[in-house]
Order: C-alpha cells, then sequence, then structure tokens
C-alpha cells in the first residue's frame, strides 16, 4: 500500500517515465541527497523484523504525524518493528522538525529547540537536530529494533526498495549525494551519519515542509481567508494569546513563513492518558509501571550534568509543536490525535481546553465527571503549570469555532481556484 502511494508521486512517475533514470535528476523537484532520504524514509525493509518504516509513524496524509486512526483513538503510541512494543509518546510531526535550532539556553534562562518532545535530539553531533533524530529510531528496541549501525547499513545495502521507487539504486544515490564508496559498510558509523543526514535533508525538502497551505497563499496574497478564519487568526494572535508560542512570525532561518511554533518548552497541563499502552510494557523499558510520570524536558535535563541544575524548573515541560498540519487528513472523518500523550482527539476539544481549563473544576472532585464540559483532569505533571497564557480566555462557542477553522488553513496542499490560481 505504501509502494502504491509513493509510485503515485509525480515526481517518481517522471523517474520511472525516463530513459535513464538518473539523467531525470534535472527535472525532478528533489535533490538526489533529498531522494536518498526519501528511499530511506519509506523502506520498510530497515527494521528488524523487516516491516516498519518511519513512514508507519509518520504519514505524509495526515501531516507526517501517526496516521492509524484505531491508535489515536486511544493510546496514540505507535507499536514498534517487534510488536507489542510500544514507547511512551505520540509521533510529533516529522515536518518542519528541521527549522528547529540546536538545543540551547536561551539568554533568558528558557530552554529552546532540539527534537523530540523532550528535547533530546540535540542537533550537537550532526549539527542539526532532525539529523540527530534519524539516528534514534532505527537502533531503538521499541521502533525499528536493529542491532547497530552495522546492522542498518547492511540492510541498506540489501535492500532493492530505492530502486524500485526511483528506478535509482541506493548505491547510486549515495555516490551521488555523498561521492564514490560512500554506502560502505566497513565504516558503519559514518554511513551511519550520512543516512541521518539525507533523512535530514528530505525532511527540510520542499515535499515534506512545503509551505503550501491556505494561511501561506493568504500571507503571499494569493488567496483570502474567509470571515471566520480571519476572526480565527485574529484570536490566535490575540484574545486566545496562542501565536504566544506558536508564533505566527517568520523565525529566519532562511524563510520569512511563520513555523507555528517557537520550539520553547511549557507545561500546558495536559491531562494524563491512562490508555498509553506505555503503562503496561515490562519493567525492562518501564520500571515505574502505572506510576510512570512523562516529565517531559524536566527528565532529560536530569540526564545532562550541565543542565541538571535546571530539571526541576522545567519538570513536566513539553516542546512547543508546529501547527503547520495540525489537521491535515485524509477524509474528514478520519481521527487524529494531540498533544504528546493523544490525549486528545479533535481540534475543538484542544481550544475548549485551552479556554475553559481552570474555569471548570477537577474531575476528581466531580461525583459525576464529564471531562471538558463539567470538568478536567489533573494535569500529569502537576509542577510548572503555565498559568498566565491559558485557562481562562473567556472565549465563546463561536470563537473556539473561529480559532479551529483558522487551525485548518495551515493544512498543506492547497489548491488556490479561480484567479487566485497561478
Ligand atoms: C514506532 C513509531 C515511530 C517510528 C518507526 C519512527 N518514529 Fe519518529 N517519532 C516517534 C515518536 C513517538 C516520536 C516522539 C518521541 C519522543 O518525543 O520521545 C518521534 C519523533 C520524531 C521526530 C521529532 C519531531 C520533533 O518535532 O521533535 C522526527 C523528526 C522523527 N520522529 C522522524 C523519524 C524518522 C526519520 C524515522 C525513521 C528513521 C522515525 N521517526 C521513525 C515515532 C516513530
Ligand atoms: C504557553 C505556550 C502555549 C500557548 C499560549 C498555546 N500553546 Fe498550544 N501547545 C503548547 C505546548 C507546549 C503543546 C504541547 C503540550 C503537550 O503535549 O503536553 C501545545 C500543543 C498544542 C496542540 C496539539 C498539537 C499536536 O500536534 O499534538 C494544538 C492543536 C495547540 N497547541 C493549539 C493551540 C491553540 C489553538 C492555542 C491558543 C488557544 C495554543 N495552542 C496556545 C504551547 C502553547
Amino acid at each position: 500500500m505504501r509502494f502504491t502511494k509513493i509510485l503515485s508521486y509525480p515526481m517518481a512517475i517522471v523517474l520511472t517515465a525516463a530513459g535513464t533514470a538518473w539523467e531525470a535528476r534535472a527535472d525532478m523537484a528533489l535533490t538526489s541527497k533529498e531522494l536518498l532520504g526519501k528511499a530511506l524514509f519509506f523502506d520498510t525493509g530497515l527494521s528488524t523484523p523487516p516491516g516498519q518504516a518511519c513512514a508507519d509513524c509518520h504519514g505524509p496524509d495526515v501531516g507526517w504525524t501517526g496516521p492509524d486512526q484505531d491508535i489515536n483513538l486511544h493510546g496514540g503510541v505507535y507499536e514498534g518493528a517487534v510488536k507489542t512494543r510500544f514507547g511512551n509518546r505520540k509521533p510529533p510531526s516529522a515536518a518542519y522538525a528541521s527549522f528547529s535550532p540546536i538545543f540551547h539556553r536561551d539568554e533568558t534562562g528558557n530552554f529552546v529547540g532540539g527534537n523530540f518532545w523532550d528535547g533530546r535530539a540535540t542537533g550537537e553531533k550532526l549539527g542539526t537536530p532532525v539529523a540527530d533524530q534519524a539516528q534514534g529510531p532505527f537502533l531503538n528496541p521499541l521502533e525499528q529494533n536493529n542491532s547497530s549501525p552495522l546492522d542498518v547499513c547492511q540492510k541498506v545495502v540489501a535492500s532493492n526498495f530505492a530502486g524500485q521507487i526511483t528506478g535509482v539504486s541506493y548505491s547510486d544515490l549515495f555516490t551521488h549525494s555523498f561521492g564514490p564508496g560512500s554506502l560502505d559498510c566497513n565504516n558503519p558509523l559514518d554511513t551511519y551519519d550520512r543516512i541521518a543526514l539525507a533523512i535530514a535533508a528530505y525532511e527540510a525538502s520542499s515535499e515534506v515542509s512545503s509551505f503550501s497551505s491556505k494561511y501561506d497563499a493568504y500571507l503571499k496574497g494569493r488567496t483570502t481567508l474567509t470571515k471566520q478564519e480571519r476572526k480565527g487568526l485574529a484570536l490566535f494572535e490575540g484574545k486566545a494569546k496562542c501565536s504566544n508560542c506558536h508564533t505566527t512570525k517568520g523565525l529566519g532561518h532562511g524563510r520569512s513563513l511563520p513555523l507555528l511554533t517557537d520550539f520553547t518548552y511549557e507545561n500546558i497541563g495536559v491531562p494524563k492518558n491512562s490508555e498509553n499502552p506505555f503503562y503496561n510494557m515490562p519493567a525492562e523499558y518501564n520500571p515505574k509501571g502505572i506510576t510512570w510520570l512523562d516529565i517531559g524536558l524536566g527528565g532529560f535535563l536530569a540526564n545532562r550534568p550541565d543542565f541538571s541544575q535546571y530539571a526541576d524548573a522545567n519538570k513536566g515541560k513539553q516542546k512547543v509543536p508546529t501547527l503547520r498540519n495540525v489537521d491535515k487528513r485524509p477524509s474528514l472523518v478520519h481521527l487524529k490525535a494531540y498533544m504528546h500523550n493523544a490525549a486528545f482527539k479533535s481540534l475543538k476539544e484542544v481550544v475548549h481546553f485551552y479556554n475553559t481549563r481552570d474555569m471548570l473544576s477537577g474531575c476528581d472532585e466531580n461525583s459525576q465527571p464529564k471531562p471538558g464540559i463539567n470538568c478536567w483532569p489533573a494535569p500529569e505533571v502537576a509542577t510548572n503549570v503555565n498559568r498566565t497564557e491559558m485557562g481562562d480566555l473567556n472565549l465563546s462557542d463561536e470563537d473556539e469555532d473561529a480559532i479551529v477553522a483558522f487551525l485548518r488553513t495551515l493544512s498543506d496542499g492547497f489548491q488556490p481556484t479561480g484567479h487566485d490560481s497561478d
């Protein structure tokens, strides 16, 4: 199925239609390194046992996050290549993650940048967080479960996936991207770095991080927003304070278009998701069992001698995710999940939570609790909850709907119509 999906990409068709596939490169939207990264991203042969690609947890149809509705409805956490093994968080989008700066503490004392919900893919090794990140999943026993970089290298050498989908073998793609002999399993660590750099290039490419939403078209003056969307945007940047963190200003990085995140960390008080399968993982992976708490950034800082003194002040904080593609789905009814633990299942619910979190009583104190209606469950981590920018926004139901309407303009692949098209 995934295979068919790839073939349906116009670029792949150009390639297979061309005489010698490689000569077609000049017509392609992707560079050789991006194309190599793409093959690695979609190749289901690079796991142990085979069967799991990056794309299984980061599907294009849903904005490069978790595609499976049944999983999203419950724990929101995806099974690894070894069935029955689960990680502990919902996959964030792999798009726009490339724009996150190297993890650092800024002049105001706030932590910024990195990849993963807790920032632990810092970018200190390979120069960008996405490249550091890309080395994680292949070796993670809860994800693609390979034993070593050598194991991954040998699987790439043995795989004919790139040849099948692009008409160019992995070996040729490596040569064109990194020079002759660069797919070399005698130096598996260097090759493993190249694998990560190629994936990072693909994630930053115009195919994954395409800045092609209705909102982008609007910013470029190529389309107009509806009245409700404009109202939502005004609230987003005003009364509802969303853009304090999901910033609508261009952040630089050579792009003036906004990323809808400032790559900082906050504890917004998201409740626990008791359906997280990680609670039931064996002690080898989850020694704390059902008492496990996701302390986010605080947990990563505690493991870093240079930052451990800041761990307590950052306990419970998670990275501000981009809101680009937050509503991207293959059909209107396709269910997605939100937050690091997939506790919320709709954008309306998310906005209602921001609006009323501190207005409603706790569900524990309520004899007939109806979450989101007469109560909200307690935060997963009670410390460091942001109480100044959210929780009691005094928005009407129509205001909430308008914000949701604006969030829907953030899905890539918008086709301007009528005179707007170009
Ligand atoms: C089994 C599901 C699974 C697979 C397979 C998987 N991921 Fe992920 N990915 C996740 C989860 C879960 C996280 C968040 C983990 C965390 O924060 O601790 C994540 C985080 C990321 C991020 C960080 C985004 C950000 O904004 O911080 C990127 C980028 C990413 N994955 C890319 C990849 C790539 C590339 C591969 C293949 C080499 C891959 N993923 C394989 C589940 C998966
Ligand atoms: C103080 C910073 C801050 C503000 C203000 C803020 N957010 Fe967030 N937002 C976050 C953080 C941090 C997360 C992730 C929290 C978690 O997973 O525990 C998040 C997550 C989300 C998500 C889930 C995205 C996903 O991929 O799972 C949505 C949607 C969202 N915010 C929308 C909004 C809207 C709409 C507003 C305004 C009403 C808003 N946010 C205001 C920091 C903020």
